[in-house]
């Protein structure tokens, strides 16, 4: 016998299905993107069991005709993709043809479809790719796909499903991400038989973040609204007191689709970089639109992630986007501010290298940007275009976490290379002389139809107690470090938050609430299984990401040994009941 031999189709298709859909969540993206594609308006999608025993997408979209319902589970069909050339400006969520061969291929299939001229609707069964059943049914226009027993063909691929409860918060995830990208669209996810999640498709982004996270990320957002070279930036980042110990309140939505890209991020992120310290995240529901054409999508199966041509470009445009919008919301507190302070901001006189022109349009500021500015944003680009994620912040990031920082990070030291950095200060000043008033986005209040994610009357859990400024800690985390050899010495405070040692030639930064947070961190650990809880009289609730609740639930068992008891309190929010006493 042959030792290479071609692969039965059966086989092969089981193979390509593996690269389409992983789990639950990615078959729901790939029919949640079918849907939009057939320009739905509603979208339901509801599981049981995580998601593997059942998912349901429905949609009020143009439908299947009766001829064709058996050709679109074939590999490579597709209406949306004709030529080569079509593949330069992809306009479509879907194009390959190879989502729903995949989502047949392993999990049992019903499709009921109707288009607007078929006075019948077609219902078709499928399993494992095979067609059991094509016949007529009534239904309404649109289309309904039930997958049931997803991998129960490939116990390879089901033995690596986690347990329910994560696999449906990816699920939740998925939705969420799709609902921020198409605010024009009413999104529905219903989890054993329970609505989490529900936006009315009114078209305002902002109504889905208050549907999404509730009113307490709502309350705190900027409007973003700016282009540059062809690149439109809008949407919201949230006010710096909004901002996460980690990337998970970031959502990057570039034509319409839900993306990861660490051009966007490290935008973001330098934007915000004088506000935040190292080791916070900005809050971002950031809208790109460019030319298709400036654009690849075809460069993962999952299709979440996106090469743009020109960068740098987009690195600018969002980057003063979102400094600009920062910059027009410390103006509007600059306004209140008392009149020794303003002068004494205007004692600045330096000279600032940005100077983006502001709007002219109410809704778009025109990014022509000064030599200056882009010299500086091009250090900047530079620093972080050879770390896809991030990674120079994520470095950053962790030695915050270790409680410690560099000190180009906090900006003290310039970095050798780095040109001139803009001074926030001196911008202020300069703009203020030749921008017009702060923005001010119409006042957006949530409808009486809207259910925000989590009841309005109670406040979204914030601050964990062990963000609270430590005191006593202070001089703990200063001696923190290791002293076998030559010891540290305290040499001071800076900014209120980081504590200075030095030890020989090493000095070190530490930003004592990080620090803080290592001790509880350090006792906690020494003391498991001993940890005396304490019932918390005004129970918060937790807004997370949906990923988050899911970790949080699937742990709940540890957790309550640590003296951490959580509910589930509806929405996809959570509930925390008590903490452990040392807090
Ligand atoms: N919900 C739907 N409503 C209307 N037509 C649909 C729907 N779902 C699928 N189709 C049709 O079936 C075809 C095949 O869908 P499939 O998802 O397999 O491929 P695709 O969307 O074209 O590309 P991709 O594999 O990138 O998703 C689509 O091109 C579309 O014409
Ligand atoms: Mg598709």
């Amino acid at each position: 016998m042959p030792s290479i031999i071609r692969l039965s189709q059966q086989v092969a298709d089981l193979i390509a299905a593996g690269e389409v859909v992983e789990r639950p969540a990615s078959a729901a993206k790939e029919l949640i993107e079918n849907s939009l594609d057939a320009g739905a308006k509603h979208i339901t999608v509801e599981i049981q069991g995580g998601g593997i025993a059942l998912l349901r997408v429905t949609d009020d979209g143009k439908g299947i005709s009766a001829d064709e319902v058996e050709t679109a589970f074939l590999r490579h069909a597709t209406s949306k993709l004709r030529t080569k050339e079509d593949l330069e400006a992809i306009a479509t969520m879907g194009f390959r043809g190879e989502a729903l061969a995949a989502i047949s291929a392993v999990a049992k299939v019903e499709l009921l479809t109707k288009t607007e001229e078929a006075p019948f609707g077609r219902r078709v069964e499928l399993a494992g790719g095979e067609v059991l059943s094509n016949e007529e049914a009534g239904c309404p226009k649109g289309t309904t796909i039930v997958l049931k027993d997803l991998f129960y063909n490939t116990p390879a691929r089901h033995k690596f499903l986690k347990k329910d409860v994560t696999e449906a918060g990816y699920v939740l995830s998925v939705c969420q991400r799709t609902a921020l990208a198409r605010p024009d669209v009413a999104f529905t996810f219903i989890k054993n038989g329970e609505i989490v999640l529900q936006t009315p498709g009114d078209g305002q982004l902002k109504t889905v973040i208050y549907c999404l996270f509730g009113n307490s990320m709502a309350e705190k957002l900027l409007p973003v609204a700016a282009q540059h070279e062809n690149i439109t930036v809008s949407g919201f980042v949230g006010r710096p007191e909004a901002a996460r110990g980690s990337r998970s309140m970031q959502y990057f939505l570039v034509n319409e689709r839900p993306v990861k890209n660490g051009t966007l991020q490290s935008a973001v992120e330098q934007a915000f970089r004088k506000q935040l310290t190292v080791g916070r995240f900005p809050a971002a529901f950031l809208h790109v639109s460019i030319h298709p054409g400036q654009l690849d999508v075809n460069i993962h199966p999952a299709k979440t992630e996106v090469k743009f041509a020109r960068e740098k470009d987009v690195f600018d445009a969002v980057y003063y986007a979102v400094k600009t919008a920062l910059s027009e919301s410390e103006m509007a507190d600059f306004a209140f501010q008392r009149p020794s302070s303003m002068e004494k901001k205007a004692e600045i006189t330096a000279k600032t290298p940005m100077a983006v022109q502001f709007r002219e349009d109410p809704t778009l500021v025109r990014g022509d940007l000064s030599e200056d500015a882009r010299e500086y944003s091009s250090a900047i680009y530079k620093k972080h275009k050879n770390s896809p994620n991030g990674d120079d912040i994520i470095r950053e990031s962790n030695l915050a976490q270790s409680g410690m920082v560099s000190l180009a990070a906090l900006g003290i030291l310039a970095e050798p290379s780095a040109p001139a950095k803009p001074n926030d200060k001196t911008e202020l000043q300069a703009q203020a002389k030749t921008m017009p008033p702060a923005y001010a986005e119409p006042e957006w209040k949530p409808s009486a139809t809207v259910r925000p994610a989590v009841p309005l009357a109670v406040e979204v859990f914030e601050e964990t107690p062990m963000q609270k400024p430590p005191t006593k800690a202070n001089e703990e985390a200063a001696k923190a470090p290791d002293d076998t050899e030559v010891s540290w010495r305290f040499v001071g405070e800076a900014m209120g938050t980081y504590i200075i040692a030095e030890r020989g030639d090493t000095l070190c930064l530490m930003d004592k609430h990080a620090a803080h947070e290592r001790l509880v961190y350090e006792q906690l650990k020494k003391e498991a299984d001993l940890l005396p809880a304490q019932l918390l009289l005004e129970a918060p609730v937790l807004h997370l990401e949906a990923r988050e609740t899911a970790v949080l639930l699937e742990n709940r068992a540890t957790l309550l040994r640590l003296g951490f008891e959580i509910e589930e309190f509806g929405g996809g929010s959570l509930r925390l009941l008590s903490i452990p006493s040392v807090l």
